[in-house]
C-alpha cells in the first residue's frame, strides 16, 4: 500500500454519504428520458405533453393528480368525463395496462402496456411534466 492510501480512503469515506443521492438523481433522469422515448412511441401521436395543445386525445401535462376528464376544451367520452377518478400513479398503471377494462366506455384505443418497468418509465416522464 502506498503512503497516500489512508488519506485517499478517508476522502472516499467522506464522499460515501453523497453517493446514494447522486445515483438516485441520475437514475431518475434516466427513467424520465426512457419514459419520454416510450411516450413518443406509444402516446404522443394522440397526446400532447403541452397543456395548450389539443390533439386526438387530451393533453397530458399535469395529468398526475388531475381529476379524469377535466382538461378544458376536450370532448371526453361520457364514461371518462363522469368517472370522478383521480389520475394517481396506480390509476395510470391500470389505465395503461387495460384502459377499456379499467373504464368501460372510454374512447381511447387499447394500449395494453403490462410491463411494470415500462409503466415506471412512462410514469416518471408524466410526473416530470406535472407541476
Ligand atoms: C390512438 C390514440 C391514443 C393513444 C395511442 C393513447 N391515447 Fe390516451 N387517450 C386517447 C383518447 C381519445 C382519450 C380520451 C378518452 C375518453 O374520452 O374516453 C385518451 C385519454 C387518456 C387519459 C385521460 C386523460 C384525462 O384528461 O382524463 C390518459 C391519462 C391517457 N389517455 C394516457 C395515455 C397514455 C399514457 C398513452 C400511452 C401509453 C396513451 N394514452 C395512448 C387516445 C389515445
Amino acid at each position: 500500500m502506498s503512503r497516500f492510501a489512508p488519506t485517499t480512503l478517508l476522502c472516499l469515506a467522506a464522499l460515501l454519504p453523497a453517493l446514494p443521492a447522486l445515483a438516485e438523481t441520475s437514475f431518475e433522469k434516466v427513467k424520465i428520458s426512457a419514459g419520454r422515448q416510450l411516450f413518443d412511441g406509444e402516446c404522443h401521436r394522440c397526446h400532447s405533453p403541452d397543456a395548450d395543445r389539443q390533439s386526438y386525445g387530451p393533453p397530458l401535462e399535469n395529468v398526475i393528480g388531475r381529476v379524469a376528464g377535466t382538461s378544458p376544451g376536450y370532448a371526453y367520452s361520457k364514461a371518462l368525463a363522469g368517472s370522478g377518478i383521480v389520475w394517481t400513479p396506480a390509476a395510470l398503471r391500470a389505465w395503461m395496462e387495460d384502459n377499456a377494462g379499467f373504464m368501460p366506455g372510454t374512447k381511447m384505443r387499447h394500449v395494453g402496456i403490462e410491463d411494470r418497468t415500462v409503466q415506471d418509465f412512462i410514469l416518471a416522464y408524466l410526473t416530470s411534466i406535472s407541476h
